[in-house]
């Protein structure tokens, strides 16, 4: 005879009672879609390694996310890519006024009122040298410039109109420059810290390192992004960056770290959680489509209700405008 207690399936045998079974459905407001801006206002240049993914130009945006925003998208990150300019040591390039990232952002909020606009801050697509931060003659991270210049940049950001600020440079202290920074422009109650803190020196940013052009020209960002094996590490940054300020955490990448997001809910319980499934990650999902490994669409969902599973709130991808249409089916 079977026993009562062993006979779980009843619970689960509708698709409604399934649906029933998470904490937490996928909803259309928990994605951000990050977009590439060219400093060619006329780009709408394909990338090869990015599936449908494109550069836009500040003058495409309009036709690019007007669709996308009627079908409910609510928050856009944006990446700056300078094609055509000068790069040098410091990331001059990062806040130019007419650069990409504050001509798009100026662009967005007039265009959509209700959208959610985030920037990346770094320097890497715009040094010289590659690298997230200023360096040392002997090419090693100086923290305090390069602290220093990133909050500059992300105070920019915010002046041009930046709902959200988010920080990928993972040098040690910015979290609470910025916030600073914020405050003393007078911006501290309007634009929302969200930390890149637990992000891994990962094989899986090449296709976005590509997009961008922003592969270091020497060495590696091992001194500065978390060694992949480093749960404590991730739990210390995460630590540091809430009591330094930030307003939302993020955990980068996403799949091969989802025990990270889930010590990230629990460490910054009060913290909304971010996660980005990266460009690798992106690709990774599409290539084993393309060799028959899987369904596209069944394992993108499988793949982002993981980590919302796993704790995350927020989810950054690649399948955004994908996730639009497929919620609405
Ligand atoms: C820049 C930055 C990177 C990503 C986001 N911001 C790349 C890196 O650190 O080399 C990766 C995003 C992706 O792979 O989709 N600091
Ligand atoms: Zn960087």
């Amino acid at each position: 005879m079977t026993d009562i207690s062993s006979i779980l399936q009843g619970g689960y045998q509708h698709p409604v009672s399934r649906a029933w079974q998470s904490k937490r459905q996928l909803t259309k407001s928990m994605l951000m879609y990050p977009i590439f801006i060219s400093d060619d206002p006329d780009a709408e240049e394909v990338m090869t390694t990015l599936p449908g993914q494109r550069r836009w130009g500040v003058n495409k945006l309009e036709n690019f996310i007007g669709p996308l925003v009627k079908k409910g998208l609510a928050s856009v990150i944006l990446f700056g890519v300078p094609m055509k300019v000068q790069k040098d040591p410091r990331g001059t390039l990062a806040d130019d006024p007419e650069g990409p990232v504050i001509l798009a952002v100026k662009k967005l909020r007039e265009l959509f009122p209700s959208l959610f606009i985030a920037c990346d801050v770094c320097l890497c697509e715009y040094t010289s040298h590659g690298h997230c931060g200023i360096l040392h003659d002997d090419g090693t991270i100086n923290t305090p410039p390069s602290v220093a210049r990133i909050a500059e940049v992300a105070v920019n950001y915010a002046k041009a109109g930046a709902h959200c600020v988010a920080p990928s440079d993972m040098m040690d202290g910015r979290i609470k420059a910025i916030k600073q920074g914020l405050i003393d422009a007078g911006l501290g109650n309007k634009c929302t810290l969200m930390s890149y803190s637990a992000k891994f020196a990962s094989s899986l940013y090449g296709p976005f390192r590509d997009a961008v052009l922003s592969a270091p020209s020497f060495g590696d960002r091992k001194c500065y992004q978390l060694p992949p094996t480093a749960k404590g590490l991730a739990r210390r940054a995460i630590q540091r960056d809430t009591a330094e300020g930030a307003d939302i955490i993020m955990v980068k990448p996403a799949l091969p770290y989802l025990d990270i997001i889930s010590d990230a809910a629990q460490v910054a319980a009060d913290h909304p959680i971010a996660c980005y499934q990266v460009s690798g990650e992106f690709a990774m999902v599409h290539a084993g489509a393309r060799a028959g490994v899987y369904d596209l669409r069944t394992m993108a969902f499988e793949t982002v209700e993981s980590m919302i599973r796993a704790g995350a709130t927020i989810i950054l991808t690649y399948f955004t405008p994908d996730f639009l249409d497929w919620l609405d089916q």
